[in-house]
Parts: C-alpha cells; structure tokens; sequence
C-alpha cells in the first residue's frame, strides 16, 4: 500500500513539474525580446549559397565571403546564427513571411525592394559585368543587342537585360541560380551571362581550361548590397551598429582580404 502511494505522489510530482516547465517554456516562446535571460537568441538567415565567391556549398556547408562577414556582425550584436541555403527566390518568401530573421546573399539594395523589404547599410560594393568565351566579339552591353543572354531569374542582372533589350524578350535566357545561367552559356544554349562582378571573375580564374572572360561596360550601375530583413524588423538598427563596428575595427578587411585577396574600399561604403 505505501509503495503504490508514494509511486502515485511521484507521478504526481512528477506531472506538476511537467507542466509548469511546458508552461514557461511557452511563455518565453511568446516573448518578443531576445536574449532577456542572458541566453544567446539564434538568428535565422537565409541564403542563394550558389554564388560563390560570396555564398556557395562547400562539402555540404554554407560558406563563402557573405556568411563569414555575417558571423562577425552577429557576434559582434550577440547573436548567434544558423544559416541556411534555400535558393534565391525562396529567400523573399521567407523573409516576408517573417520565417527567417535575415537575408545575406548579394543583394543589391534597390528602391523597388525597398517597398516590401528593409535593408541594412550598405556593405558591399558591386556591378553587373559580362562573361563570354574568349574569341566571342561582344565587347560591350551594346553587344547584347540580337545575343542570347543568360541571367539569374529577378536579379538586378535580369533588370539591366530587361532595360537594354526589352522585358520578357525572348533573348533573355532566365534560371533561378546562376550557376544553371553559366551552364547555359557554355553548352552554347546562350551567348553571355550577365551577373555581379565578383562572381564571374572568380568563375573565369577559376577555370582557366574553359577559355572564358569578363566584359565590363560603364552604362552598369554601381550597386550596393544590403542585408535584407522584414519590413520594419527590429534588428536593422543593431546590426547596422553591428556593421559600423566590424568596418571600423579591421574586422571587415580581414575577412575581405581572406576572400579577394585585396583591401577593401571601405569610404565608399560609408558615403
Ligand atoms: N546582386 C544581384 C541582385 O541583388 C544578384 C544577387 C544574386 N545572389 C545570389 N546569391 N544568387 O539582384
């Protein structure tokens, strides 16, 4: 009898402490300030890691320039952070439907994403340039003109196409990762691919055996990538903090460095 009571008053006990622990866990999960009980809040950030130099897949891990500047900003706003590949057009989903806490993944910074997105201060520096085979004779975006261009699907590279020779002409080739763009150019199903500059040089460096190189032309404009967030997210003024800080501390040279091999131009950031 005595045994069977006091195995009742575990269980008992035991199902009261069950409970109360459901319930503070819920009420910490319904708390919208992070990190109030000295605990590190992971942040969850989505990205097109098919982009390397700055995001790419390296033996199944998400790595490249964007995400270790990333994990400096993070650290330096105590946070935590998970990164996830989940391709390009996927990250707006995810974003605006408030899934993930942040987007790094080159994204220029533009006044029609500005609608629906916030951004933070800008922290790199790019263009769009032209990557064809080496005896091809375009030499400019004019050149662009009656070619068949391959592009990433709603980047700003798909943009300047839509500019030069028309929306939705039927010379624009458009993929939803880049790296398909570029195996349409050379399996000969386009003429040149237009994308940011940093990615088709290393691309042409990096295979020398494919007799590949880069165009540039003046008319691209200058473009500023951004971390992209929900409309209105509370974390765009703390990583911009964030931001200032690993740009002033060397943080961000060290890790441009690590990647282009060169000093970055930080003023023109902060301009
Ligand atoms: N900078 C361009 C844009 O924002 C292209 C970015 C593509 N990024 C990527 N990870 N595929 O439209």
């Amino acid at each position: 009898m005595k045994k069977s009571s006091s195995l009742i008053l575990g269980i008992v006990l035991m199902l009261a402490v069950f409970l109360t622990a459901c319930g503070t866990s819920e009420e910490t999960g319904s708390e919208t300030e992070a990190n109030n009980e000295g605990e590190t809040k992971t942040l969850r950030i989505v990205t097109d890691a098919a982009y390397a130099p700055m995001e790419y897949q390296d033996k199944g891990e998400v790595v490249g320039f964007d995400i270790d500047f990333i994990k400096a900003v993070a650290k330096e706003a105590g946070y935590a952070v998970e990164v996830e590949h989940v391709g390009w057009d996927p990250i707006f989903v995810e974003i605006e439907s408030k899934r993930a806490d942040l987007a790094v993944s080159s994204i220029t910074i533009t006044d029609e994403r500005k609608q629906s997105y916030d951004f933070s201060n800008p922290y790199f520096q790019s263009t769009n340039k032209i990557l064809v085979q080496e005896g091809s004779d375009i030499q400019s975006a004019e050149d662009l003109k009656g070619k068949k261009v391959a592009v990433q699907n709603g980047t700003t590279g798909q943009m300047a196409m839509d500019a030069l020779l028309g929306k939705n002409h039927s010379d624009i080739k458009k993929f939803e990762d880049n790296n398909l763009a570029i195996m349409e150019m050379e399996s000969g199903g386009a003429d040149a691919v237009v994308a940011d500059n940093m990615i088709v040089e290393e691309y042409a460096k990096n295979n020398p055996d494919k007799n590949l190189k880069v165009v540039e032309d003046a008319t691209f404009d200058s473009e500023y990538y951004g971390i992209l967030f929900p409309k209105d997210s509370e974390l765009v003024e703390e990583i911009n903090t964030a931001i200032n800080a690993v740009l002033d501390n060397g943080t961000y040279s060290e890790i441009y460095q690590k990647w282009f091999g060169i000093e970055p131009n930080i003023e023109v950031l902060k301009e």
